[in-house]
Order: structure tokens, then C-alpha cells, then sequence
């Protein structure tokens, strides 16, 4: 789908309101639960050991359908060295880190995707665990793969395999194709998921048994797993309140079609919750100006911390939701959760994993630990800020950015990625190629306005606390 101006995506959005107001009536259900802003209160969680999470993490077993192992031979390119980076055993040990080895009960080996797609990341050139992807491309669709693959599948039991994975990415391709390299619509696939599944029995249905969330899916970028040590719920609206470990096997949400092996996955994931737990954030590894560093940590106490807490001895972490209004930048990712989700919000509550978690979006974005956070870019929970530098002064964020493929180059002056800022949007485009990899701050969802609380420093003031946050 592409906007052809603002009358017709608000047009698109008031029918989509109207369907959704019309399923709501047709069934009786329970209030939705959404969260006030303000801060969020702790949850227990379930104990677990970080070493065996980090194994169960890598070797997968928690997404049980993808590619046969034969086709996936034919199919792929030599592995890049640097892809092996994670050290595996067996079947494992030849794949990139991103796939792992899954052996279906009926004895059919398939290639599945780990967390470590999204959730991993190279920062000059050395892989972190952990730091969000924020250069894959969700442009493609994905089930092309599956159709190549289908060529070389053979005998029965591959053939039930391979199509039960390539029905499932044909469901998800409309919902997560993006209209911009390196923004994540894993969101998006959740929902709609969520939307083929009974909450009861997770039986799949071929049809959809709820409204399908709109499309194109909301950029959003990937966030570090280390903010996990802090932070009291899951995600930038602060949806995943309660188990966190019951939340983050969502993933599995793709294939796992009984309770029977929800449970059986579940029982992974209070250790890889503690290994994302006990994830320390990477050391900046350029030098730092101690001098300006510590007083920039002076002006970052006197105007960043109420929010994002203090650090160092004594440290401190609000987990403060803060409410869109107040800080101003996009809305429509807090907004769709709370006021046009919540059929989710209730298909969640009342399936296996409201057990132990519950969906609860607050009408705001949660101000981050702002550990390691030089390593993250780009910024906001939309990704559509290439640095800190222009976080911290509204005036030079760039209306249209060249998103700068797999390569970024980071600047350890402004803290995020060298880009090309553009003078014209997506329309302007030269080519496809290129229409692709503009961020366009002017698209819904794409906003890069808001947190102005930088604005007020000097340039001296500012360039101190960017030397300050190179020590978190
Ligand atoms: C297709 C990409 C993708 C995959 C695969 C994926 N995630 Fe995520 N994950 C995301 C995105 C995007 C977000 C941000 C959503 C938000 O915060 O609203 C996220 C958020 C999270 C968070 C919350 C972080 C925070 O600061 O609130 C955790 C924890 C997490 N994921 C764990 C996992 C685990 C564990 C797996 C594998 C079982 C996984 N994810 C697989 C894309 C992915
Ligand atoms: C009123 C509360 C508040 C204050 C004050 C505040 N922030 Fe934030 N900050 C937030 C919220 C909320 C977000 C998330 C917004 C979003 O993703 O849309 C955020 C996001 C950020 C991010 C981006 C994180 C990421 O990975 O995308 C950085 C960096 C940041 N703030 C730094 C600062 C600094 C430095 C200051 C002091 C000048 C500051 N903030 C003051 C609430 C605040």
C-alpha cells in the first residue's frame, strides 16, 4: 500500500475504526486493560540460569517450523565467517548465528530463525548480543524464500513441513512488509498471529478470527536486550506487564499450534529471560573526556534524570511512562495499542500466556535505561532519528535520511549513524532502491518530532552530556 496523501490514511483509519467498532459488538468480552502512565510497578518473575539460557537462546527449539535442511542446502550461499561467530555444536555449528537446527517429532530436520535476527547486531564490525538489528530489510517479501525453497522439498513428511511454514509466512507477508529499510514490524506479525490463532486451544486458522491489524505495519526499532536488567514490563508502551519470560516466547506464536508444546517452550524461557537479565551493555570503545564527561553528568542530573534515573553508584531507574502529550513524539504506536487493539489486548489475556503475563499498554512511551545507549541507533521508538546529537537539538534532525544499508558508520562524535539527510521524501525518489532506504519523517507512524528537552542547552552543555552518555 502506498499514501497518497493524508486524507486517504485518514480515511483508511476511520473504516478500519468502524470494523473494529463492529466485530466488538457482535461479542461479548471482557473490559480491555490498558495502564496509566506514571511509573510502573515491579512484577515477580520466575528464577532461572543465564548460561543455560544463552545455550537454549542460540540452538532454538522454540520456533518449530521453517526451511528443510535439504532445500536449505540447495538454496543458500556459503556462510560468511563472520556469521559463525557464536560457538555451537552439531547442526548448529554450520548455520549463521541466526538460524538454528530444529528435528520436527515426525523426524524432519528443519533451519529455523533464532531470536538473534532481530536481536543481535555487529557494532564496528564485532557481533553484540543483544543490540537490536537495525539494518534488516523488511521491504522483501518474505515468502519468496519459502516458494525457491519449494523446488527442492521432497517425500511427504518434508512436503506437510515445508508447507505448514511457507502458509504461515504467506499469512504474515501483507503484515510485515515495511515501507523502509531497517525498521521492525515484529509488532505487527505478533498481532496478527495472534489474530489466526483460537486463544483457547492455539489451534491455527487459515482465515483470520479477528481483524487484522492495518497495514503498512508501524516502524519500529529494535531495542537493547540489556534495558531488561531495569525495566519492570516489556515494550516501548509497556504492553508486557507480569512473566516476562512468558512474553518474549511470543516468537513462537509462528508455529506452536497446541498448549501442549507452549508449555513444553515455556519451560525454556525463565532462563533465557535471566541471560537477557544478567546481559551487561558494551564498554564505548573510543576514548572519553573525563573532564567534560563529569560535567555533562552534572546537566544529565539536572534535566534528563527524572526520567531516565542516574547511574554509576547509588544508581536509580524511575520506569517512568511518560504520556504521549508530554513527550511529544509520535503517538500512533502508543495510540493503535491502547484505542485499536483491543482485541488483542483480550485474545492475549484470555490465552496461555495470559496465565502469567498480561497485555497492558499504557497510553505513553517509557523513558529507557540510557545504558549503552550510543551503541543504539537509530533513536526513538520509531527509529527515525539518526543521533543522539539531533536528539538532543530538534532543529537538526533530518526530515528525510538515506538509511544506510548493512553497513552503518557510526560517528562517535554525535553518537549514532554518518547518514545522508535528503531534501525530498519517498516521492522524490530517483528509483525503487532508493525509496526504499529513505526514512520519511512526514510518513504516519514516521514522525521524528517531540522530546525536545535537549533544546534548551548550549552547545557546550550539549556536547557535555553526549560525552557522559559514552560512559553509560
Ligand atoms: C522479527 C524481529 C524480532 C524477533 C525474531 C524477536 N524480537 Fe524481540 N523485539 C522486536 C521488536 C521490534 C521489539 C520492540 C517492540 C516494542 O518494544 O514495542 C522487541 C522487543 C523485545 C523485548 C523487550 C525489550 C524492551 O526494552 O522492552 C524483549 C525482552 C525481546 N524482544 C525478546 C525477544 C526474544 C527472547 C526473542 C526470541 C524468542 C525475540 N525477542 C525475537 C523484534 C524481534
Ligand atoms: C519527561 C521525561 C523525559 C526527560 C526529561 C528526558 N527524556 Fe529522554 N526519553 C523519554 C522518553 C519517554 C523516551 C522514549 C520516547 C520514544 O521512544 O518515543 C526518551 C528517549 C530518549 C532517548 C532515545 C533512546 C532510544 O534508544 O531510542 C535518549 C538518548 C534520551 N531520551 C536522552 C535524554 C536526555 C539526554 C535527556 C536530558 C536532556 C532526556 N532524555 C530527557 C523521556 C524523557
Amino acid at each position: 500500500m502506498k499514501y497518497s496523501g493524508k486524507h486517504i490514511v485518514t480515511l483508511a483509519a476511520a473504516a478500519f475504526l468502524l470494523l473494529a467498532g463492529c466485530a466488538e459488538e457482535t461479542q461479548t468480552v471482557a473490559p480491555v486493560s490498558s495502564s496509566p502512565v506514571g511509573p510502573v510497578p515491579a512484577a515477580a518473575q520466575r528464577d532461572g540460569d543465564p548460561a543455560t539460557g544463552l545455550a537454549a537462546l542460540v540452538n532454538g527449539g522454540y520456533d518449530t517450523c521453517g526451511m528443510p535442511y535439504r532445500a536449505y542446502r540447495r538454496i543458500a550461499e556459503p556462510v560468511k565467517a563472520a556469521d559463525l561467530g557464536i560457538e555451537r555444536e552439531g547442526r548448529n555449528a554450520e548455520l549463521p548465528y541466526m538460524l538454528s537446527s530444529y528435528t520436527t517429532p515426525s523426524g524432519v530436520e528443519l533451519v529455523t530463525t533464532n531470536c538473534l535476527g532481530c536481536h543481535a547486531a555487529r557494532f564496528e564490525g564485532k557481533l553484540i548480543i543483544g543490540l537490536g538489528n537495525e539494518t534488516l530489510d523488511f521491504t522483501v517479501n518474505p515468502a519468496l524464500n519459502a516458494e525457491r525453497a519449494g523446488a527442492y522439498v521432497r517425500g511427504a513428511g518434508e512436503t506437510a513441513a515445508w508447507l505448514k511454514w511457507a502458509d504461515r509466512l504467506n499469512a504474515l507477508a501483507p503484515y510485515i512488509m515495511t515501507e523502509t529499510v531497517g525498521v521492525n514490524p515484529a509488532p505487527s506479525a505478533t498481532v496478527l498471529l495472534m489474530a489466526h490463532r483460537d486463544p483457547v486451544t492455539m489451534a491455527w486458522s487459515p482465515d483470520p478470527l479477528l481483524e487484522p491489524p492495518p497495514r503498512p505495519p508501524l516502524p519500529v526499532s529494535v531495542p537493547p536486550w540489556w534495558r531488561m536488567q531495569k525495566k519492570h514490563a516489556m515494550f516501548y508502551h509497556t504492553a508486557g506487564r507480569g512473566d516476562h519470560a512468558r512474553m518474549m516466547m511470543m516468537k513462537s506464536l509462528v508455529c506452536t499450534d497446541t498448549v501442549e508444546e507452549a508449555r513444553r517452550i515455556d519451560r525454556m524461557f525463565p532462563d533465557i529471560r535471566a541471560y537477557l537479565a544478567a546481559l551487561e551493555p558494551p564498554r564505548f570503545p573510543f576514548p572519553i573526556d573525563e573532564e567534560v564527561a563529569k560535567k555533562g553528568r552534572q546537566v544529565f542530573e539536572n534535566h534528563c534524570a527524572r526520567c531516565h534515573g542516574t547511574y554509576g553508584e547509588n544508581e536509580s531507574y524511575p520506569n517512568l511512562v511518560v504520556s504521549v502529550e508530554e513527550v511529544g513524539t509520535d503517538p500512533l504506536y502508543a495510540d493503535q495499542a491502547v484505542k485499536d487493539a483491543g482485541r488483542f489486548v483480550r485474545w492475549f489475556n484470555t490465552s496461555f500466556y495470559g496465565e502469567v503475563s498480561q497485555a497492558a499498554p499504557a497510553l505513553g512511551y517509557i523513558a529507557p535505561p540510557l545504558d549503552g545507549v550510543w551503541a543504539t541507533a537509530p533513536y526513538l521508538h520509531n527509529g527515525s532519528v539518526p543521533t543522539i546529537a539531533s536528539l538532543l537539538e530538534s532543529a537538526s534532525r533530518p526530515k528525510h535520511w538515506l538509511h544506510p544499508g548493512d553497513k552503518p558508520l557510526f560517528d562517535p562524535t554525535t553518537l549514532g549513524w554518518r547518514v545522508e539527510a535528503l531534501a525530498y521524501g519517498k516521492q522524490g525518489a530517483r528509483d525503487e532502491q532508493e525509496r526504499k532506504h529513505i526514512y520519511d519523517t512526514s510518513l504516519p507512524g514516521h514522525d521524528n518530532g517531540g522530546h525536545l528537552f535537549g533544546d534548551v542547552f548550549s552547545d557546550a552543555e550539549r556536547t557535555a552530556v553526549l560525552e557522559y552518555l559514552k560512559t553509560l
